[in-house]
């Protein structure tokens, strides 16, 4: 009887073991994500990514951003559930058209390419919600940013919305309150609203992402006193009062496609680009001391933005039988 006992015991925690090596799915609707879920399905999953995103990342540099900026874009509306990689047709009204993607969001190509290659090893195995939590660490890791394990076995929605992306996903020029509140509703703090806002160390902007601090920040028809006076004329030449929406501007204007904490610096000189950044250092105690010391500490915010990306790509995702495997991204199967 003890004998069989703890052997009973000793064989459960055997068969338990790869499950309890995983991190909590942020809810409560049960089902685990971890990163070995594809080890025996889809053995070369986590290789063919790689090597796609690599391939995209040497014919254009920007694509390593893009794709960070993806999963970002899915996990903030519905959770991490691809969502957005839908097109709209069948029922669907694509997030592809909400403000915050219209003109902007791209790399949907590349998630296509990364699909079909796992297609032809492993036919409907690994979901497309996983393929952008890899994408986006595989980009970060490309531009020198920090690497880290990624939880999988999220699962695909069989809906989109359209309202959720214009609502949930921050604005440039959304208040600190509201972009903290929007954080918060995903059970991200702070130091995650902090670490997360310096993906944008890579990547582009827009001009109309930004214009109204260049001419008219608060109606009085002056310019946002927190922009440093040489930076914004600077900026003015490219991105006029009217015209040139979609001139691009780089982010971090230090250091382009490399993943490094000059974006936190930047902003603590006057030069964030976003409204969203600049607001970070100047409009809460708490979040000036986090810039603060990420401009400072290299090390520190390269390692907190890898635990905050784990935390983001936890947000809801579905598992177990909910959702299902896309075959295309783009479509519901
Ligand atoms: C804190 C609230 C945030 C706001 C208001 C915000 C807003 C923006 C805006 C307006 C752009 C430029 C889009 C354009 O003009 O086309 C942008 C680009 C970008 N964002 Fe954010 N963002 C936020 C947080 C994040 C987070 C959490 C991530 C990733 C974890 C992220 C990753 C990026 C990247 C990588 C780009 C460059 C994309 C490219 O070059 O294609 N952002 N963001
Ligand atoms: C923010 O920008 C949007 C789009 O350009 C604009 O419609 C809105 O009025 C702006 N909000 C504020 C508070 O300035
Ligand atoms: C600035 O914005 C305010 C309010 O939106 C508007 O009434 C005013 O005409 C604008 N001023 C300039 C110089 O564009």
């Amino acid at each position: 009887m003890g004998l069989s006992k703890s052997f009973l015991v000793f064989f459960s925690v055997l068969t338990l073991a790869p499950f309890c090596l995983c991190y909590p799915a942020g809810s409560s609707r049960g089902g685990y994500l971890y990163p070995q879920f594809y080890d025996h399905s889809c053995p070369k999953a986590q290789e063919i990514v790689r090597s796609v995103v690599a391939n995209a990342v040497a014919r254009d540099a920007r694509t390593a951003a893009s794709l960070l900026r993806l999963h970002f874009h899915d996990c903030f509306v519905k959770g991490c559930d691809a969502s957005l990689l839908l097109d709209s047709g069948n029922g669907i009204v694509s997030e592809k058209l909400s403000n915050p993607n219209r003109n902007s969001a791209r790399g949907f190509e590349v998630i296509d390419e990364i699909k079909s290659a796992l297609e032809q090893q492993c036919p409907q195995t690994v979901s497309c919600a996983d393929i952008l939590a890899l994408a986006a660490r595989d980009s970060t890791v490309l531009d020198g940013g920090p690497s880290w394990e990624v939880p999988l076995g999220r699962r695909d929605s069989r809906g989109a919305s359209l309202s959720g992306s214009n609502n949930d996903i921050p604005a440039p020029n959304n208040t600190l309150p509201t972009i903290v509140t929007k954080f918060k509703r995903q059970g991200l703090d702070l130091v995650d609203l902090v670490a997360l806002s310096g993906s944008h160390t890579i990547g582009l902007s827009r001009c109309t992402s930004f214009r109204q601090r260049l001419y008219n920040q608060t109606g009085n028809g002056l310019a946002d006193s927190t922009l440093e006076a040489s930076f914004a004329a600077q900026l003015r030449q490219r991105c006029p009062r009217s015209g040139g929406d979609n001139n691009l501007f780089p982010l971090d204007l230090a250091t382009p496609t490399r993943f490094d904490n000059l974006y936190f610096r930047n902003i603590v000189a006057g030069k964030g680009l976003l409204n969203s950044d600049q607001v970070l250092f100047t409009r809460s105690a708490a979040t000036m001391e986090l810039v603060r010391l990420y401009a400072e500490n290299n090390a520190l915010f390269l390692e907190q933005f890898a635990k905050s990306m784990v935390k983001m790509g936890n947000i809801s995702p579905l598992t177990g039988s909910r959702g299902e495997i896309r075959k295309n991204c783009r479509r519901l199967n």
